[in-house]
């Protein structure tokens, strides 16, 4: 599993032009080959990185286990969650450290009920002194639960979460949030699956229960004692890692029967994009996206990109193929070591009742927007390593850069004029994509979402929708790295 893809090397040069460099980070950028490449190869180092290295599809999918409520007292869902060093085995050999959610990573699945409140008790037991912050992404919830990166738990310290689960069914996420360590709390494992069901989506056929199966796709790297590498600074241009993990294990494998599943992709990455097919070339019917759920039809695709946060529920159909025969999910995107994701081996089994319907949901309508904002996407260099802006602004908590009104929509410009992809995404306000240089998107992606990708020299138009809460938000690109980069602003919706 060596060879660096284009976004790799790219992102290593710049890292040593912004002067950044060193050795820990050559190490964590581009994976213990070139290093040792570098130096010349001992076979040594090559033993030892072929140790640390598993093979392919050698592991079964692992799913990362259902939190239990501790109370369903007066119609809400308690649960408790301990933010606390862990150890899972990853690698072959030693297991690696995680700072994570109950210790593990991914934490553990939260499955809500629309119309039922959930509280989530989170204590920081992170032990390495550092505050810690929880946010649920794509959640429509007060601001004093967002998650707002100013509202720490500090060590020691505990913190109530009360989401309401108003909104529609849909696949959301959990993960750290803190201002300058969103990156770094991510990548050693703060982030686990928020799933929002709805008797709407239950009634109607779609795979359940076993056959409704999260993928969190997250890349990493790692040292030769199988431990998670990050750089000492944040690198200005983010982290890529040079291994994609599912659910926390690399290219696992997972029997299917010859039915029908629903897998709700979540792409945790801190900056890598992926772009997912199946090896047998057979498309993958999309059925949701993002926060906005289920869309109002399905949609064929050959591929599907997701960026940094982004999400996509895919119904795949194992009818078609026989007992016995196996098909990968790839990433047709990024370096060798990243492109391939899990494999499916088809087993025998089952009488089929799942079915994907032509109609899925009826679309969300919004309100006219009132106003159009433009938000030029921009970096300076000083001080070094750089900044990341949006409006020509870097994040400072006590400005406040938007006052939308509640219930109302608005137009807003992300005018990308940088180099790198930002993936642009607002707490509170679902929007819709209205269009990407003039072009309107993929019909899958025109319901509502919480992040869309900018590319470099792109204009994307979104049209967010202010509702439920007043109060103050961030909105901000979610390549972690650049969040923690001051790529961040305020909102204050007001009545
Ligand atoms: Cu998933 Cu403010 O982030
Ligand atoms: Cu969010
Ligand atoms: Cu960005």
């Amino acid at each position: 599993m060596t060879g660096i893809g284009f976004d790799d090397r790219a992102i290593s040069r710049r890292n040593f032009l912004h002067g950044v460099g060193g050795a820990a980070l050559i190490c964590s950028l581009e994976g213990p080959s070139r290093l040792l490449s570098r130096g010349g190869s001992t076979s040594a180092g090559k033993r030892a990185q072929a140790r640390k290295r598993l093979a392919p599809f050698a592991r079964d999918l692992p799913v990362p286990p259902v939190a239990q409520p501790v109370s369903t007292a007066g119609g809400v869902d308690a649960y408790e969650i301990t933010m606390r060093p862990g150890s899972m085995q990853i690698l072959e050999g030693e297991p690696t450290e995680v700072l994570g959610y109950d210790g593990i990573f991914p934490g553990p699945t939260i499955r809500a009920r629309r119309g039922r409140p959930v509280t989530v008790l989170q204590r920081n037991q992170l032990a390495n002194g550092e505050d810690a912050v929880v946010h649920l992404h794509g959640g429509i919830n007060a601001p004093e639960f967002d998650g707002h990166p100013d509202d720490v738990i500090p060590p020691d310290g505990e913190f109530t979460y009360r989401y309401e689960n108003q909104q529609r069914g849909a696949t959301l996420w959990y993960h750290e949030h803190g201002h300058g360590f969103t990156a770094r709390g991510v990548y050693q494992g703060r982030a686990g699956m928020y799933i929002i069901e709805d008797d709407y989506d239950s009634k109607l056929d779609l795979p359940q229960g076993e056959y409704d199966v999260p993928l969190m796709i997250a890349d990493r790297s790692f040292d030769e004692d199988n431990q998670l590498v990050y750089p000492g600074e944040i690198p200005i241009d983010g982290f890529y890692g040079n291994t994609l993990l599912v659910n926390g294990a690399v290219a696992p494998r997972m029997n299917v029967k010859r039915r029908l599943y629903r897998f709700r992709i979540l792409n945790a990455s801190n900056v890598r994009t992926l772009e997912l097919a199946l090896s047998s070339g057979a498309p993958l019917t999309q059925i949701a996206a993002d926060s906005g759920g289920l869309l109002p039809r399905p949609h064929k695709r050959n591929a599907i990109a997701l960026c940094p946060g982004e999400r996509a529920d895919v119904v795949v159909d194992f009818r078609y193929y026989t007992a016995g025969s196996e098909m990968s999910l790839v990433n047709r995107v990024g370096g060798e070591s990243v492109r391939k994701v899990m494999r499916f081996d088809v087993v025998r089994g089952g009488r089929e009742t799942a079915r994907v319907p032509k109609r899925l949901r009826g679309e969300y309508l919004l309100p006219s927007p009132s106003t159009v904002r433009t938000f030029p996407l921009g970096f300076q260099a000083d001080p070094p390593p750089g900044q990341w802006l949006i409006d020509g602004k870097i994040f400072d908590h006590d400005r406040i850069d938007v006052q939308p009104t509640l219930g109302t929509t608005e137009t807003w410009r992300f005018v990308n004029d940088t180099v790198s992809m930002h993936p642009m995404h607002a707490h509170l306000a679902h929007f819709k994509v209205i269009s990407v240089n003039g072009r309107r998107p993929h019909p899958a992606e025109r319901g509502m979402k919480d992040t869309v990708a900018v590319w470099p020299n792109q204009t994307a138009v979104v049209r967010p929708y202010f509702t439920h809460h007043t109060g103050r938000f961030v909105y901000h690109c979610h390549a972690l790295e650049h969040g923690d980069h001051e790529m961040m602003a305020q909102m204050q919706v007001v009545a």
